[in-house]
């Protein structure tokens, strides 16, 4: 029998010595969790934010967090870990056409997000899921997370550690600026963020790392020092390079999964007509349909596939409000990402 995810009790009693905090955790309809050491750093629309670390998690990340030991890998596991709204939807059925053998009609059954769970997915609670998955040895599990591999794989307190399979992780980056600017609308429309924020104040939060896996400088830097630290088992993509090249991003995970590309043309062309804005926006699997009848969505006319635009951000974004963000990527990222999302002309 697979473990049970263990909920923790609704009750926050942390210890805080910040007014403003206690006033927060105290509101009745938030989001929260109740571990009794669980320090809150922040409300995030409808929820509180939790630290780990130096990261704010959402609950239920925070959650996973706290039961991340039950989950045991295999090496033909594939962990995708993200930022929020870094293009890993559009990713997660990439990989998963790849390791299905192209099986369109499969892909076609069920939601992205039962075919490619989000361990710490606000909106579905799928810890379960993938804890079964793993008990069914026939099964590929691919598992997305919005947790670094720092903190999902190379988890520092658990000693079994050595004794597992390594996972195979790719993670996807995208220009945090088109990142704030996807966040932005996905937190409005969605009800488990439900945020009240105008653009210029969600600008600031987001800047200030107070937004649920933030802040973002620090998820990234601690993925890619997994990733340096793993280059057997690891694969970095750039949401750029898939608008660039899509073929060519294709090509390197099939090598790096050890599956086969598309058979000739004619696969190649279904494949990325299958993958291209406009087919993943029709796609009901992936476009979030039912979000709107389960009660998920504020708005009308929900879109999961918004833009699916490269500097979107230049839409959004005040001169002053690029220059801050080029400084804060200056002093923040690790070089080798600042090469590629330092400044940028507005
Ligand atoms: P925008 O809001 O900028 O349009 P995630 O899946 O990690 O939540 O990321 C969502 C972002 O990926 C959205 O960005 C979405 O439109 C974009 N996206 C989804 N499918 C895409 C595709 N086929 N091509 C390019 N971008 C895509």
């Amino acid at each position: 029998m697979p473990p049970t995810f263990r909920k923790p009790n609704l009750r926050l009693e942390s210890k805080q010595n910040n007014m403003d905090l206690i006033s927060v955790a105290n509101e009745p309809n938030l989001i929260k969790v109740s571990c009794p050491n669980a320090k809150v750093t922040g409300k995030f629309g409808s929820s509180l934010l939790y630290a780990y670390g130096q990261f704010n998690f959402h609950p239920r990340a925070y959650e996973v967090l706290m039961n991340i030991d039950k989950l045991k890998y295999r090496s033909d596991d594939v962990i995708l870990t993200m930022f929020p709204k870094s293009g890993s939807t559009w990713l997660s059925e990439c990989i998963y056409l790849i390791v299905n053998g192209y099986k369109y009609e499969l892909a076609s059954k069920d939601s992205i997000e039962y075919r490619f769970p989000q361990i710490d997915s606000p909106s579905h609670d799928v810890f379960n899921l993938i804890l079964e998955r793993f008990y069914n040895v026939n099964q590929r599990r691919l598992i997305k997370a919005s947790i670094p591999p720092t903190l999902l794989v190379d988890k520092p307190n658990l000693i079994e550690v050595k004794q597992h399979a390594i996972p195979k992780v790719i993670s996807i980056f995208r220009n945090p600026r088109d990142v704030l600017v996807s966040f932005y609308h996905h937190c409005k429309t969605v009800k488990h963020y439900d945020i009240q924020f105008t653009f210029d104040e969600f600008f600031d939060t987001f800047v200030s790392g107070k937004i649920p896996c933030g802040p973002i400088w620090l998820m990234y830097n601690e993925t890619y020092k997994y990733h340096k630290e793993n280059p057997k088992t690891t694969l970095t993509i750039f949401y750029e390079d898939m608008k660039r090249d899509l073929r060519s991003q294709i090509k390197r995970i099939c090598e790096f999964l050890d599956m086969q590309e598309p058979v000739g043309e004619e696969g190649w062309s279904r494949l990325l007509d299958h993958l291209s804005v406009e087919r993943m926006r029709q796609n009901r699997t992936i476009n979030r349909h039912d979000w709107t009848q389960l009660g998920l969505i504020n708005t009308n006319g929900f879109e999961f596939v918004r833009k699916g635009q490269v500097n979107d951000w230049k839409n959004f974004f005040t001169e002053e409000q690029s220059l801050l963000f080029d400084r804060e990527i200056t002093a923040n990222l690790t070089p080798k990402l600042r090469q590629v999302y330092g400044p940028q002309e507005y």
